[in-house]
């Protein structure tokens, strides 16, 4: 599968442009009468963008009310902590928008976390209702990518457990030891559309053993995210892009 590389000049037009692509989306899904069910990834990178989307600009002309939103992970934290996904999201992105709490569908981290993974997946598979026995499909993933080349909560050499239906999974960041709650590869690999967005000289690297299938990304959880029957696609500031061949 061949991903669908767009570089900006800096995170500010990188943003603006999700942004963008988020209104063509959901004013689609919209005007078809449909939800539009969009993960959003966590980190910090992605902070740039929902700060964009907050502005009047997208305030006024995205069909808000038809965007369900979901994580990617979360911390094993309460929704409150500093380190919660959720909470930088309903900070920059949720409470901005006023966001309908019942089209709000956190991963609860301050559940016992097995038992918060199995409830997750029971909250997607009721809200996406895949048909019997498929994996539910989501609109757009939005993904980050740490330097190692983990990207949601899927790390390297790590085997998360799975909760029984296989959509989420309990996994253990390497460095801090912290629990995290993650959606499964195969979850990301049904999506409809995935886009990382990466931005920074740090991740220059690892963008580019990714991108240039270098034999070192063969066991990046990243690098095998391929949505077979959907599109894959990178926004890279120019710092994440400085060591990618000049073809792109
Ligand atoms: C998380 C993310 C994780 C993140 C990368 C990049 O919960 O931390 O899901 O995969 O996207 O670690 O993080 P930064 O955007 O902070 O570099």
């Amino acid at each position: 599968m061949t991903a669908d590389i767009k570089i900006f000049p800096e995170p500010a037009k990188l943003a603006e442009a999700v942004a963008v692509e988020l209104k063509k989306a959901s004013k689609q899904a919209h005007e078809a009468g449909r939800r539009f069910n969009l993960v959003l990834a966590g980190g910090s990178t992605p902070r740039a963008v929902y700060q964009v989307l907050a502005l009047p600009e997208f305030k006024s002309s995205i069909p808000w009310n038809c965007i369900h939103f979901f994580w990617g992970d979360e911390r094993c934290v309460p929704p409150d902590h500093e380190d919660s996904n959720y909470r930088m999201a309903r900070e920059t992105l949720l409470d901005p928008l006023n966001i309908l709490q019942e089209n709000i569908h956190r991963i609860r981290g301050e559940n016992d976390p097995e038992t918060e993974a199995a409830r997750y997946a029971g909250e997607i598979k009721n809200n996406l209702k895949p048909q019997s026995g498929k994996t539910p499909r989501f609109d757009w993933i939005l993904l980050g990518l740490g330097t190692d080349g983990h990207t949601a909560s899927l790390f390297p050499g790590a085997q998360p457990i799975e909760d029984r239906s296989g959509l989420c999974a309990v996994a253990i960041q390497p460095q801090s030891g912290q629990k995290r709650i993650t959606l499964t590869s195969r979850v990301l690999n049904h999506a409809k559309r995935v886009s990382f967005i990466v931005t920074g000289k740090s991740k220059g690297q690892v963008v580019a053993e990714i991108l240039n299938e270098s034999p070192a990304s063969q066991n990046y959880p990243a690098a095998r995210v391929h949505p077979g029957q959907g599109t894959l696609e990178w926004f890279l500031d120019a710092n994440a892009a400085t060591k990618l061949k000049e073809s792109y």
